[in-house]
C-alpha cells in the first residue's frame, strides 16, 4: 500500500512493504507454524541481533510488552523510582506506572531533541532512581556514552526505549544496544512492522533468554506445564515475524526512502527548523518532524494539510502535561512543551509519490 494512491488521503505513516512480507505468510502458513512461535521467530530474532550486532534478540508482541519485561527482570515495583524522558509516548513509563513505580521526567535537549543530560544528572542525583528510560526519538539516538555514564555513577539501569529507532545508531552504536537492554516496537506505523509487534536486545545473551523465557509464561523444563513463578503471553507470532522477515529485506531501501522524504521536505520548505539532531547521532527519519516559528503557524498549517486530506500529527505531547501525571515530577519541561507547541510530524510513509509530496509542498506553500 502505497498511502497516497488507495484513496485521496495521505496518512502519517502507513506501512511500506518490499514484497517478500506475503511469501513468508504463505510459507509459514504451509509449515503449518500458524502458533504463537515457529521457525519464522527464531529466524526473526536472528536478523534484528545480526541488524544490531548483539548476540541475541527477543521477539514480542509488542514494544510495551518489551518493556514491561525489562521492569520485571529489573525488579521495579512500590517504592522505586523510574526516570523517563519527558517527550516520549505513554509506554516508556506505563509498565512501570502498573508495578507501583514512581515516574519522573526529564526534560528534552534544546540542541538534540533528546533527554537532557544536565537535567538527568539532576534528577538522578534527587531520586536514586531504580532505572533510567531514555527514549530514542523519532529515529533518532540519544547520546548513549553520557546516558551510560550518568547511570553507572547513579547505579541507575539504563534501559533504551529504541521503539521509534530501529535502524538508527548513536557514532557506530546501532540504537537499543546501550545499557541493560533496549526495545523496539514494530508497531503498524513504525519503520519497520509486523502488523504489531516487538522485540528486546541486550549486549547480554543472559538478559535475551531470560526475557524470552518470562515470555512463555515462565516454563519450567518438564513435560508438563511447571512454574515456579508467573510468567507473561508476550511472544510474537510466528505469522507476524513472516511479516517482519520481509520488512527486513525492504530495510535498506524503507530507509532510504524515509531520508529522501525529510530531505524533499528540508528543502521544499526552508523556514522551518528541522527537529533538532546530534551529529553522532544517524537519524532513519522514521518521522519527518519540523518546528514551525511559532504555535499559531503551526496550527494553521495542520489545520490546512487536514482539509486537504494530509494527516499529519503534534510532536508528543510531554509526559509532563499529561493528566495521568500531574503528581509526578518533573526536572524542567519548557523545552518539550516548545516542541509539542510549535512541532509538527509530516507524511513520512515509505510509499510516499512525487505526486503526493507535491501535493504536500503546495498545501503548505514551500518554496
Ligand atoms: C517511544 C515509544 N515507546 C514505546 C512504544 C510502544 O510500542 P508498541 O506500540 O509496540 O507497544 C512506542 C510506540 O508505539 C513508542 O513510540
Amino acid at each position: 500500500m502505497s498511502g497516497s494512491r488507495r484513496d485521496s488521503r495521505i496518512f502519517l505513516s502507513p506501512p511500506w512493504c518490499g514484497g517478500s512480507e506475503r511469501a513468508n505468510v504463505s510459507a509459514a502458513f504451509d509449515s503449518g507454524y500458524v502458533a504463537p512461535c515457529g521457525p519464522m521467530a527464531d529466524a526473526f530474532e536472528r536478523r534484528i541481533a545480526a541488524h544490531c550486532g548483539v548476540p541475541s534478540a527477543a521477539a514480542l508482541s509488542s514494544g510495551t510488552a518489551a518493556l514491561d519485561l525489562i521492569f520485571d527482570m529489573l525488579g521495579v515495583g512500590r517504592g522505586d523510582t523510574v526516570v523517563c524522558s519527558d517527550l516520549t509516548f505513554i509506554a516508556s513509563a506505563a509498565p512501570a506506572v502498573h508495578r507501583g513505580a514512581a515516574p519522573a521526567f526529564v526534560d528534552s535537549d534544546p540542541a538534540t531533541g533528546q533527554i537532557s543530560i544536565p537535567l538527568l544528572r539532576k534528577a538522578v542525583a534527587e531520586l536514586r532512581p531504580k532505572c533510567v528510560v531514555a527514549t530514542d526519538l523519532y529515529g533518532e539516538c540519544c547520546d548513549y556514552d553520557a546516558l551510560e555514564a550518568v547511570c553507572a555513577e547513579a547505579g541507575a539501569a539504563l534501559v533504551c526505549d529504541s521503539a521509534e529507532a530501529f535502524g538508527s545508531k548513536w557514532k557506530d552504536r546501532p540504537a537499543g544496544t546501550a545499557g541493560f537492554a533496549g526495545v523496539f516496537s514494530f508497531n503498524g506505523n513504525k519503520i519497520v512492522t509486523t502488523g504489531g509487534g516487538g522485540a528486546l536486545v541486550s549486549r547480554d545473551p543472559a538478559v535475551v533468554e531470560r526475557a524470552r523465557w518470562l515470555s512463555q509464561q515462565a516454563r519450567e523444563p518438564f513435560p508438563w506445564y511447571e512454574h515456579a513463578r508467573t510468567g507473561y503471553n508476550y511472544r510474537m507470532p510466528n505469522l507476524s515475524a513472516a511479516v517482519g522477515l520481509g520488512q527486513l529485506d525492504a530495510f535498506p531501501e524503507i530507509l532510504a526512502r524515509k531520508r529522501a522524504i525529510f530531505d524533499f521536505y528540508r528543502k521544499a520548505f526552508p523556514a522551518l527548523e528541522p527537529f533538532p539532531c546530534h551529529p553522532d547521532s544517524f537519524p532513519t527519519h522514521w518521522l519527518s518532524v519540523f518546528l514551525f516559528p511559532s504555535q499559531a503557524e503551526r496550527d494553521d498549517a495542520a489545520a490546512r494539510c487536514a482539509a486537504h486530506g494530509i494527516e499529519t500529527r503534534p510532536v508528543w505531547k510531554p509526559m509532563h502535561l499529561q493528566p495521568v501525571f500531574k503528581d509526578a515530577a518533573a526536572f524542567g519541561g519548557e523545552t518539550s512543551a516548545d516542541f509539542f507547541a510549535r512541532g509538527i510530524c509530516l507524511p513520512s510513509g515509505a510509499g510516499l509519490d512525487a505526486e503526493s509530496l507535491e501535493r504536500i509542498r503546495g498545501v503548505l506553500g514551500g518554496g
